[in-house]
């Protein structure tokens, strides 16, 4: 068993064979957009039917997702895009929130240096400068191809006429009920008790775009919308001011682009570990015969397991925003430095995270952020990811405004060692400083196989972002499922510390997991309901586009 195990890890297998799983996703000829709500997604569609382009529709279906899905969706978070035009030009943009002027080292500690619990998440210390205006506004300046006015026109309309309440969403809001009643009294307008098919109409949140339709950015970081926001933030005791509104822009990024056997991946760079990460876990993983090993299968769990703690040990040593933290990407991504890395895996035996204490996590299904994938019919692609963290963020609602405020600052390392709120640890590279950007995971992705565009992916899921994607592109590439079963099939994550394999429930085989424990891997008992919501596209070898939405959402895809 050891020695073929051993000569499967000393031969690298490519799998130059062509996808062959009948789609089970919706399909389209042309366009697609696959995002966290049908109501979302259509106005995308109906955005490219009118000629518009792939970026057109990230700035519209970006937009109706911040009133489809306050959830997650945003105008007080942030976010990055990963693009690759129909000419294979690829770039990306980061619209991540950056800590206030104001916010210092050791703002989240008391004064015997101990994290403070609920500092970074539930006070009004937990918002960072949010980013989604600017990002939107940047990628339609660069790309846009339409009048912004006809991308806002349909989002407008749509926050007036309202939406319909899911079930999914009526658990959401009753599960926060009473955060966002303690953040801003019983009147605010998302502490109403909604239930599955109510219509919630956002009247204020409409205003907001209204005025932003006719000033741009500007209004949202210099004008009305600003003052409003920062009144509103003072009232509560934030600290954002307006001159740090008035100063965040948006970052155009080189992406992070790196070879999986034939495939060419491009995905967030620093200040998102999501790109670094992915990459070193299918580099590390690249050796082994994971076809053959069998889709989540004790062989290709462990190896996959493996690959994640070193990363993520990683992660949490290196890196952060990059334009305050030196990473040494090129070490980190060096073939002889992860060969190096998994030099230590014995099949037959678990390798242990532990000498650092382990993390506490709360695994937390509502937590939230959101994905969506956009390919359009020119050819060009957008994988997406955007965020106010928690579920609801800091649950902050500004009503005169109609929006929710992040809770970003918690993804800053608070004190090194010291889980966040995902378990994350994380070191000097993520300490919190002024008009710094909070180390993320979001891995919004884009595939390309013989040169041609073959995969839009990405997802919410805090730390498991990352695995998420992973695991999406390894069902589909290494195990031959379709687009809409790679999404569907069920998931595992290791992120190093805490030192376990969480599983989604009742989903993997029993004998799998008694196996791995006999090994010495620790499982973590309490299984998390959902790990990732998956929002991808995967052009098949005729070119019809196959969408993947997840079902563990109310995730829908749309095209044409
Ligand atoms: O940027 C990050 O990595 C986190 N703020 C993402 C949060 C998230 O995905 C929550 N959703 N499950």
């Amino acid at each position: 068993m050891k020695k073929i195990s051993l000569l499967i890890y000393f031969i690298s297998f490519y799998n130059f064979a062509q996808h062959t799983a009948s789609p089970t996703g919706l399909t389209a000829s042309k366009a697609m957009v696959v995002s966290a709500r049908a109501e979302a997604s259509k106005i995308g569609v109906e955005i490219m039917k009118k000629g518009g382009n792939a970026f057109d529709a990230m700035a519209a279906t970006e937009l109706a997702l911040a009133v489809a899905y306050p959830y997650a969706g945003n105008l007080g978070g942030g976010g990055f895009m990963v693009y690759r035009k129909a000419n294979g030009e690829v770039g990306s943009l980061d619209y991540r929130e950056k800590a206030p002027l104001a916010a210092t080292k050791n703002m989240f500690l008391d004064k015997d240096g101990n994290v403070i619990p609920g500092k970074s998440t539930e006070t009004p210390l937990a918002i960072g400068v949010p980013g989604t205006i600017a990002g939107v506004f940047a990628v339609h300046k660069k790309f846009g191809s339409l009048p912004i006015s006809e991308i806002l026109k349909p989002v407008i309309a749509l926050a007036e006429k309202g939406v319909v309440v899911t079930l999914k969403q009526q658990k959401q809001l009753e599960n926060y009920h009473d955060a966002i009643v303690k953040a801003n009294g019983p009147t605010t307008l998302m502490a109403g008790k909604f239930k599955e098919g109510d219509t919630i109409k956002y009247p204020a949140l409409a205003s907001t775009l209204k005025r932003i339709l006719k000033g741009g950015k500007d209004e949202f970081y210099k004008g009305k919308t600003a003052q409003v926001l920062v009144d509103y933030l003072k009232k509560k005791g934030g600290i954002i001011t307006l001159k740090d509104l008035a100063s965040y822009e948006a970052k155009w990024r080189n992406p992070l682009q790196f070879d999986y056997k034939d495939l060419k991946i491009t995905s967030m760079a620093p200040p998102s570990s999501g790109g670094i990460c992915l990459a070193q876990i299918l580099k590390m993983i690249s050796p082994f015969y994971l076809s053959k090993m069998g889709h989540n299968s004790e062989q290709s769990i462990q190896v996959i397991v493996e690959a994640e703690r070193r990363a993520y040990a990683d992660r949490s040593q290196f890196l952060g925003d990059p334009d305050f933290v030196k990473i040494p990407i090129k070490g980190l991504l060096s073939d002889s430095y992860l060969k190096e890395r998994m030099s230590n895996f014995d099949s037959e035996k678990a390798s242990l995270s532990s000498e650092i204490k382990e993390g506490k996590i709360t695994y937390n299904e509502s937590t939230e952020t959101t994905h969506y994938s956009i390919v359009d019919q020119f050819g060009n692609a957008v994988s997406a990811t955007t965020t106010i963290n928690d579920g609801f963020g800091s649950k902050y609602y500004c009503d005169e405004l109609g929006f929710f405020l992040n809770n970003e600052m918690d993804d800053f390392s608070a004190k090194p060692g010291s889980p966040n709120m995902f378990g994350l640890v994380g070191n000097e590279a993520n300490s919190i400083a002024p008009q710094k950007r909070m180390l993320s995971s979001m891995t919004p992705t884009i595939v390309e196989k013989n040169g041609k565009l073959f995969m839009v992916v990405g997802s919410p899921g805090g730390s498991t972002i990352i695995t998420s994607v992973l695991q999406t592109i390894l069902n589909v590439y290494e195990y031959n499922l379709s687009m809409q079963a790679a999404v569907n099939a069920p998931r595992f994550h290791h992120q190093w510390l805490p030192d376990l394999i969480t599983f989604e429930p009742n989903t993997f085989n029993y004998n799998t997991i008694e196996s791995l424990k006999a090994k010495g891997y620790l499982i973590n008992e309490k299984t998390t309901p959902v790990i990732g919501k998956v929002d991808a596209i995967l052009v098949l070898p005729d070119n019809t586009l196959e969408g993947g939405a997840d079902f563990r959402g109310d995730d829908k895809a749309a095209g044409f």
